[in-house]
């Protein structure tokens, strides 16, 4: 498996950090034709997989965390990618403030402004499962392994997850991880039957607070036990950590549901 500090193993899965070395296998997930209309209204050409590989690569580096590509453990099979990614600093990810506790730590801004300014506490997380892995429970549990990251790891506060409202499939798993459903937000999307992707597309919002976590252990950390010990080392985002900077008010729109996810 990757020897990246990143990578993990779940009880049937081995997940590993996208880098530019993962542009085939992640194609494989984006070129499914029952994964691709989630997130364009176009097929992704292999030119922005590749790009779509080298910013996750970067985001590892930068930002330390970004979406895993899950293999079956037993045969290597690519199955999908999933996980968390950090949130723009943007207008789409700012309507999330007002599902978040109002503290300070909700807008401040990662110290790495690149490859985009982040937020520093909390994270986004998300599942894409080819469409013959399916009904088997692994976007689940890619799910639950990016919560324990997140609070394990990273020293995250909270996690959001956000879906086209028609996204059946989608919220089930954010409710079958424990996520709780917090509202709407509208972004850019395909609304239900729709074949022009418009700017207003209603997407319900999931949140996991770090309290409300219920603590399921990071199935099968990569090297040991769940890294008590890495929490507090590699935290880069707890309160009194130095470099952050609250984030001004949020006027740039980024493209919502596809430059973190
Ligand atoms: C969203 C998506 C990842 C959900 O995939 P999924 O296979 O339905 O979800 P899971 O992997 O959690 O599997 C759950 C199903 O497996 C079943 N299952 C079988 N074995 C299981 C196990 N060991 N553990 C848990 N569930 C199991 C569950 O009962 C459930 O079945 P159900 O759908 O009949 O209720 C998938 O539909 C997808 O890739 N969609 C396209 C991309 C997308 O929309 N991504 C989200 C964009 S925000």
């Amino acid at each position: 498996m990757s020897d990246h500090a990143g990578a993990r193993l779940t009880s049937r899965l081995r997940l590993d950090p996208v880098t530019k070395s993962h542009a085939d296998d992640l194609w494989l997930v984006h070129s499914d034709d029952e994964v691709w209309p989630w997130y364009s209204a176009h097929k992704p050409t292999r030119g922005q997989i590749e790009r779509r590989a080298a910013l996750m690569d970067e985001s590892w580096r930068l930002h330390g965390v970004h979406k895993w590509i899950a293999y079956q453990r037993d045969d290597g099979q690519v199955v999908g990618r999933g996980g968390l990614s950090r949130t723009a600093a943007d207008a789409d990810w700012g309507q999330i403030y007002e599902f978040l506790p109002d503290e300070p730590w909700t807008r401040e801004a990662h110290d790495a402004p690149f490859p985009f300014t982040a937020h520093a506490n909390w994270l986004e997380i998300g599942w894409a499962v080819r469409h013959e892995f399916r009904g088997l429970g692994y976007a689940s549990e890619i799910g639950r392994a990016g919560l324990a990251f997140a609070f394990t790891v990273l020293g995250a506060n909270a996690v959001v997850s956000c879906t086209l409202r028609h996204n059946a499939p989608s919220r089930a798993v954010m409710e079958r991880i424990g996520m709780r459903y917090a509202g709407e937000i509208k972004s850019r999307g395909l609304i239900n039957g729709a074949t022009r992707e418009q700017d207003d597309a209603p997407y319900v919002v999931h949140v996991l607070l770090r309290d409300e976590w219920q603590g399921v252990p990071a199935t099968g950390a990569s090297r040991g036990q769940p890294r008590a010990t890495e929490a507090a080392q590699g935290r880069r985002s707890g309160p009194g950590r130095r470099g952050i900077t609250p984030i001004p008010t949020l006027t740039t729109r980024v493209r919502f549901p596809s430059s973190p996810a």
